[in-house]
């Protein structure tokens, strides 16, 4: 098989808080493949957060290694860090703390292309009504406040400006666990879309099963900051080995897996 676009090694990060110290993140090692999605599932706590903020570099580790797109993340700096980045692209839960909610959609969205100089000044209106359309809102929506959209409706905002320096990898954390039922799945479908036309992988970190048998081609499990399980989404929902996946699997409802849904 190629190498992965993302290779994650002996990644640690311990927290002090007072006299107690938390390992969080714990020696952990994972594969994310150019196109695929893998979920990373576990209990609240387990350390998923931590994980995505330390690949995203929010935070620095202690030890181990990131490796993307053939570069060493931790090592770059200035300039190149920031190119790294702008293919390593970040979706939270809850956009409302992301961006000033009194801002324009058309503000959020031009940011990045101002930052990643994507568009001139006068190309800029053209590119966010693509970025729009690429997550099926209308043009005119560049005008309205982020307060004024739904709950789904900012997340897609969300991941438009995710979109906006074609990234290579996309870390979404809990980004559609806040929604409603039916907005979470036309969202869940979109994501999946948009991987298909623009071979974008993800690295899909939830703690909903529901959501993992919807997108996620592999997962890992995570419990007191180590992976305790990896495997396609098929043989960790039917088979689960360690107790931490058997657990999560017995706590929820049966749903048709992604590869047989299509
Ligand atoms: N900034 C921090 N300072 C201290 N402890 C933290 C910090 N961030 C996370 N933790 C602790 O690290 C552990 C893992 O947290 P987190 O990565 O948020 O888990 P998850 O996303 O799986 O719920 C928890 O015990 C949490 O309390
Ligand atoms: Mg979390």
């Amino acid at each position: 098989m190629s190498e992965p676009l993302l290779r994650v090694a002996g990644l640690s990060k311990r927290f002090r808080r007072g006299d107690i110290t938390i390992d969080a993140v714990a020696g952990v090692s994972l594969d994310v493949h150019a196109g695929e999605t893998l979920a990373l599932i576990g209990p609240s706590g387990s350390g998923k957060s931590t994980l995505a903020r330390l690949i995203l570099r929010l935070i620095e580790p202690d030890a181990g290694s990131v490796c993307f797109d053939g570069l060493d993340l931790l090592s770059l700096r200035g300039a190149a860090l920031r190119a790294a980045r702008a293919r390593l692209q970040m979706v939270f839960q809850d956009p409302h703390a992301a961006f000033n909610p009194r801002a324009t959609v058309g503000r959020v969205l031009a940011d990045p292309l101002r930052i990643h100089r994507i568009a001139t000044r006068a190309g800029r209106p053209a590119a966010i009504a693509r970025l729009l359309e690429t997550v099926d809102l209308p043009a005119a929506f560049a005008e309205r406040p982020l307060h004024d959209l739904s709950g789904g409706q900012r997340q897609r905002v969300a991941i438009a400006r995710a979109l906006a320096p074609a990234p290579k990898l996309v870390v979404l954390d809990e980004a559609v666990s806040a929604l409603d039922v039916s907005t979470r799945r036309r969202t869940l479908a979109l994501l999946a879309d948009l991987q298909k036309s623009h071979g974008i992988a993800y690295l899909f970190v939830t703690h909903d099963l529901a959501a993992v048998r919807l997108i996620a081609h592999r997962v890992a499990v995570m419990d007191c900051g180590a992976v305790v399980e990896t495997g396609p989404v098929r043989a960790v929902v039917e088979k689960p080995q360690s107790a931490t996946a058997q657990a999560l699997v017995a706590a929820q409802p049966r749903l048709p897996a992604r590869s047989e849904a299509s």
